[in-house]
């Protein structure tokens, strides 16, 4: 039976089987999360919100000193994988940048490592459980990384607060969990951006999270529908003292929070609307690609 890692994926160049693509166990971008990445929805072979995800990647090189090939097309090679791997239904686009191994053996010598870029797809996934909404967590005592470290905004693996919130919240029996910043202000979850509608307006995190390319085409459709959006502090007391939370990432899109600590909050009347126009955005071809006009 073939398995995911029975795809095709193209590396520094070539293509090659995903499963030979890997780092090595000395390779900086496994041992010091020395490494960045991107991860776009694809539909049709074609990739959504291309032009979002490649600014932040490449934005995200830069602030840890990697390098991309220059003559990279990131479009062109993505939709080459697509459609070398059959992934023509709704899929993911992976692209991962890491630094390797030192030829001297230092790891203080980062300038004799060689950079690798893996750019892979494989078939997309609901959010939770098989489900698009997902139970949440309130988990205190955990604290992301604030951007004074290295900025949140630039999309890395260096991960592993939120990797423990997600273990509390299976512990617990939530789907998953969002934390705080050292000051108590929400931040976001493994993997995703959260918003607050309190009053019919939205208002996400400002600080310390990444910038999530799918809050972003929220922001946007707020605009479009006159429903007010801020970024902004939020104290983590406001998500249990608000109408609505959803959460938005590239696997799951809007996605309603049905229940916040053990507080049920059964009707999502803002999140709906906004989740009915993202659907909308992803049945038009406007939105994938490059734009060659206004979306
Ligand atoms: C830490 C974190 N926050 C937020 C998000 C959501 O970002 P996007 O909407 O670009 O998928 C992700 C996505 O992987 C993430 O890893």
């Amino acid at each position: 039976m073939s398995t995911i890692m029975d795809l095709v994926c193209w590396k520094d160049g070539r293509m090659q089987p995903l499963r030979d693509a890997g780092p090595s166990l000395l390779d900086l971008g496994f041992i010091h999360c020395d490494a960045t990445y991107d991860v776009s929805l694809a539909r049709g072979g074609k990739v959504f919100l291309f032009d979002d995800h490649e600014s932040r990647f490449r934005g995200s090189a830069e602030r840890f000193g990697l390098k991309l090939p220059p003559e990279l097309d990131l479009l062109a090679t993505s939709e080459k994988v697509l459609a070398d791997n059959g992934l023509g239904g709704d899929a993911l686009v992976w692209w991962m940048l890491w630094r390797g191994i030192p030829s001297t053996g230092n790891p203080r010598d980062i300038d004799s490592c060689p950079n690798h870029l893996v750019v892979y797809g494989k078939p997309m996934f609901n959010f939770a459980g098989g489900r698009n909404t997902a139970t949440l967590l309130v988990d205190s005592k955990t604290t992301r990384a604030p951007d004074e470290c290295w900025g949140q905004h630039f999309k890395n693996f260096a991960w592993i607060e939120l990797t423990v919130a997600q273990r509390q919240a299976i512990a617990k029996g939530f789907d998953t969990a969002v934390i705080p910043d050292p000051n108590g202000y929400l931040t976001e979850g493994p993997g995703f951006n959260v918003a607050i509608v309190r009053n019919g307006a939205v208002s996400t995190p400002a600080r310390n999270c990444l910038r999530g390319v799918t809050m972003v085409a929220v922001e946007r459709l707020c605009e479009r529908l006159a429903i007010p959006f801020r970024r902004e502090d939020i104290p983590l007391g406001a998500l249990t003292d608000c109408d609505e939370v959803f959460l938005t990432s590239t696997v799951g899109g809007v996605i309603p929070v049905p229940t916040v600590d053990g507080r049920t909050m059964p009707e999502h009347p803002v999140t709906t609307r906004l989740s009915e126009a993202y659907l909308q955005a992803l049945e038009n071809p406007a939105w994938y690609g490059r734009p060659v006009g206004p979306r």
